[in-house]
């Protein structure tokens, strides 16, 4: 069985919805303490509410595409706050659907900054030896089925969340000898706010188990968060119920 002790700490970005707060939680239930990141605080507040442990959860509010070069410095900022972390689950990001004919440069890099530039640049912070706790420390950062398996109108999201997991990747072995793991989780559709009316349409009867909940997907994240998966870095686990 997994569990944690409060001395281990965590970053968890999107903590205010889906996935992110369901990370935040069960981590937090687990027994570790959680940095929960986003931008709006009320939502921030409320999943506080809910944790099992709040005095061991800790609000940071922040967008992360603001100065995205600047995000390694946050991460030291947050380690001169709370102490060297053992973990982080990236689970921030934006989805959407943009034919190409209405590709632009403005969306492109709207959804890059999220879901691909920031999680590199959190990535580069944590990395940093005097922000984490060497040995089996763990970064998780949630791609998607869709950067592998491309519908049509995609062009954004599987573009963004293909290069996310390829980087992830790459990282995941160049740091390999510091004791650090790095691997993605990709699911498809899972009940959050991000999974919309088309969304759902599309999947209908994909799933021989129904969507997905946020639980399918945070045991697998806490898994790979905890000394359990020791052996496991520069992995991709799809979650889709077999529908790929
Ligand atoms: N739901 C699905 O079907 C599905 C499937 C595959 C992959 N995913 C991936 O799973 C991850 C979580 O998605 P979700 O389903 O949990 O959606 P969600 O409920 O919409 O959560 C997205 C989170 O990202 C945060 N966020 C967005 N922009 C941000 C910014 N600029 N700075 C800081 N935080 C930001 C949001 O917080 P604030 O708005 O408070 O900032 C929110 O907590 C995403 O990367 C998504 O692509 C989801």
């Amino acid at each position: 069985m997994i569990s944690f002790y409060r001395e281990q700490g965590f970053i968890v970005t999107g903590a205010s919805s889906g996935i992110g707060e369901g990370v935040a939680l069960l981590l937090n239930e687990l027994g570790a303490t959680v940095v929960a990141i986003a931008r709006r605080e009320d939502k921030l507040n409320e999943m506080k509410l809910k944790a099992k442990n709040p005095e061991n959860i800790f609000i940071e509010v922040k967008d992360l595409t603001e100065d995205i070069e600047g995000l390694p410095l946050y991460v030291k900022t947050l380690r001169a706050k709370y102490g060297k972390f053992q973990g982080m689950a990236y689970c921030a990001g934006l989805g959407g659907i943009h034919p190409l004919r209405s590709v632009d440069m403005e969306t492109m890099q709207k959804i890059f900054a999220i879901n691909y530039f920031a999680p590199v640049f959190m990535a580069k912070g944590f990395a940093d030896k005097r922000n984490n706790t060497g040995q089996r420390s763990s970064m998780v950062f949630i791609a998607s089925g869709g950067g592998i398996h491309c519908d049509p109108g995609m062009t954004c999201y599987s573009g963004s969340k293909g290069a996310l997991i390829a980087t992830m990747q790459s990282i995941a072995r160049e740091i390999a000898p510091t004791g650090v793991r790095v691997n993605c989780v990709s699911p498809s559709l899972i009940e959050t706010s991000m999974a919309g009316e088309i969304e759902r349409q599309y999947a209908e009867g994909k799933y021989p188990f129904g969507l997905g909940k946020v639980s399918d997907v945070a045991n697998m994240i806490v898994y790979l968060l905890s000394e359990q998966s020791k052996w496991i870095t520069a992995q991709n686990y799809i979650i889709d119920c077999g529908a790929m």
